[in-house]
């Protein structure tokens, strides 16, 4: 099977111009691409997987081409139901290495026909990580130039929420 749609899968807590920038030059070698928002459950959330799809899908409206969608369970399961064996997955520096490829061999062991293709990260967004945005933010600094304005005026919210 030759996959025309690509998954995407990843926390997205919050979505940041990295994870955007992805999605956008993965689209220059895949028709479509899902956006497959997971709960990770070893990280703590900001967002609920609803507010996080809620974002995703603003940032990208009027997108044909792109889906947003939420799955619980194995991604390997998820894409076979989506009908794709492809799952694309950004890499910013060495640190992230053995843990991709710790995922990767996981799911070519649940599933041999799905590929995880990497995307190296341009390097002006190497230093981004949800992780890291949500420190800053958290201690009162700009993420401006980290996230799309609106992922930064809900970060905002949401702390605001959280802290009364
Ligand atoms: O953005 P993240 O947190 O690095 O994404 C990790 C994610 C969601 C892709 C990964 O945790 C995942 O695939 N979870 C679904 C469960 C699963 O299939 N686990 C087996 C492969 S490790």
């Amino acid at each position: 099977m030759r996959s025309k749609i690509a998954i995407y899968p990843g926390s997205f807590d919050p979505p940041t111009y990295g994870h955007m920038n992805i999605v956008e030059r993965g689209l220059g070698i895949f028709q479509k691409i899902i956006i497959a928002v997971a709960r990770n459950t070893s990280k703590k959330s900001l967002f609920t997987p609803e507010e996080r799809v809620e974002l995703l899908r603003k940032l990208f409206k009027g997108r044909r081409d792109v889906e947003v969608d939420y799955f619980e369970g194995l991604l390997v399961g998820y894409a076979l139901k989506k009908k794709s064996n492809v799952i694309l997955r950004g890499l910013r520096t060495v640190a992230d290495y053995e843990y991709e490829l710790q995922m990767s061999f996981a799911n070519k062991n649940l599933s041999p026909n799905i590929e995880t293709i990497f995307m190296m990260t341009e390097s002006r967004y190497s230093h981004i990580s949800s992780t890291i945005i949500k420190e800053i933010a958290f201690f009162g600094g700009s993420v401006k130039n980290m996230v799309h304005p609106l992922v930064e005026k809900t970060i905002k919210a949401k702390l605001k929420e959280r802290a009364k």
